[in-house]
C-alpha cells in the first residue's frame, strides 16, 4: 500500500508499535508507516517502536528528518552519534516506565530464588499429583542482589528488593551517592552476589559485559537476571555455564535475537524466560505513548523535545 495524500507526510511510524499508539499517530498526524510512503522529502519526524533500527541508511532515506522519537527508554537501536552529526534530535521515554520495569526486575529476582514459575510448571506437569516433591528454594531475605547498572530503574528495583530483606550491592560506571556497597567491576560485583541483576543500557559500551568470567565469579549457587538488553549478556557463555552447573539458574526478559530464544534455554527448567515485558502494562505503555506524542508535538511546534537524549 502506498499513501496518497495532498499534503506531504511530516510524521512516519517505523517498527512494531502497539495498535493504540498507531491509532493515536494516525489520528493526530495522519502518520503512515515509513515503508508505505512514496515521497520521503516532507518527513521531519520518525516515531520508532519495537527496537527498530535507525542508522545512517535510514537517515539517508529521509533527507529532511529533524527528530527521531523512540517508544522506549533504551535507544541502542538508534545511531545517536550519527543523528547528532546530522543535527537530528532523538527522544526516548524515561521515568514513565521506571516503576513497571523495576517491579518486573524484582519479581524475576524473587522468582529465580523462590521458584514461583518453576513451581507452576511442576504442578501443571502432574509431578505434584504423582507425589513428587518440589525442591526447596532460597530466601530473598539476606540474599545479596548485585545490581549491575544503578540508574533510575536499577535504584527502583533495589529499593523494592531491600523491602524484601535482600542486601544490595552495585556496580555502575561511577559510584553513586548511596549507602549500598560499590564494586569497581562487574566481576567483583558478581563474586559478592547471590543474584546478579542486570539493568544497564544496551549499546556498544555494555556489549557482552556479562561474560564467562562474570558468570564464573557469580558461581554455582548464583543466579543471573537480565532485564536490560540481550546484547549485555554473552548468551552462549550463559548456556555453557548452566549446562556445566557453573551457575544455578537465570531469569531473562531480554535476548540477543528477539523474539528468538535459543533452544538450549527453552528446554531448561532452571531458567525463567519472559518475552520482553518489563514495561508491558496498559498504564505504562499508555504513558509511554503519551510521552512520544508530547515529544512529536513539541518538535513540530518549537523544534525541541520533552525528553531529548542528544
Ligand atoms: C519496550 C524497552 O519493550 O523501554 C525500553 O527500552 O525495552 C521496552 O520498554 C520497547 O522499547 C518497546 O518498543
Amino acid at each position: 500500500m502506498t499513501v496518497d495524500t495532498l499534503h506531504p507526510v511530516r510524521v512516519v511510524q517505523h517498527g512494531g508499535l502497539l495498535p493504540f499508539v498507531r491509532e493515536w499517530l494516525t489520528d493526530r498526524y495522519a502518520a503512515p508507516a515509513l515503508a508505505d510512503i512514496d515521497d520521503p522529502s516532507g518527513v521531519v519526524v520518525v516515531v520508532v517502536g519495537g527496537g527498530a533500527k535507525v542508522g545512517a541508511t535510514e537517515m539517508d532515506a529521509l533527507p529532511n528528518l529533524g527528530a527521531i522519537a523512540n517508544f522506549g527508554v533504551g535507544y541502542d537501536n538508534i545511531d545517536v552519534v550519527e543523528a547528532t552529526r546530522r543535527g537530528i534530535v532523538v527522544s526516548n521515554t524515561p521515568d514513565v516506565l521506571t516503576e513497571a520495569v523495576a517491579d518486573l526486575a524484582a519479581f524475576l529476582v524473587i522468582d529465580v530464588l523462590r521458584g514461583i514459575t518453576a513451581a507452576d510448571r511442576f504442578v501443571r506437569s502432574g509431578a505434584w499429583g504423582r507425589g513428587e516433591k518440589m525442591p526447596l528454594t532460597r530466601d530473598v531475605r539476606d540474599a545479596v542482589v548485585g545490581v549491575l547498572g544503578l540508574g533510575r530503574i536499577g535504584t527502583a528495583a533495589a529499593n523494592r528488593l531491600e523491602a524484601f530483606g535482600a542486601v544490595i550491592h552495585y556496580h555502575s560506571r561511577n559510584p553513586k551517592d548511596v549507602a549500598w556497597p560499590y564494586h569497581a567491576t562487574p566481576t567483583e560485583l558478581a563474586a559478592a552476589s547471590d543474584v546478579l541483576l542486570v539493568l544497564t543500557p544496551g549499546g556498544a559500551g555494555t556489549e557482552k559485559i556479562v561474560d564467562a568470567a562474570v558468570l564464573d565469579a557469580l558461581g554455582p549457587d548464583g543466579y543471573l537476571v537480565n532485564v536490560a538488553r540481550g546484547s549485555v549478556l554473552d548468551e552462549n557463555a550463559l548456556i555453557a555455564a548452566l549446562e556445566e552447573g557453573r551457575v544455578a539458574g537465570a531469569g531473562l526478559d531480554v535476548f540477543a535475537n528477539e523474539p528468538h530464544v535459543p533452544e538450549a534455554l527453552l528446554r531448561r527448567h532452571d531458567v525463567v524466560l519472559l518475552p520482553h515485558v518489563g514495561s508491558a502494562t496498559i498504564q505504562t505503555r499508555e504513558a509511554m505513548g503519551r510521552l512520544v506524542i508530547d515529544n512529536v508535538d513539541l518538535f513540530l511546534e518549537r523544534r525541541t523535545l520533552v525528553t531529548p537524549v542528544n
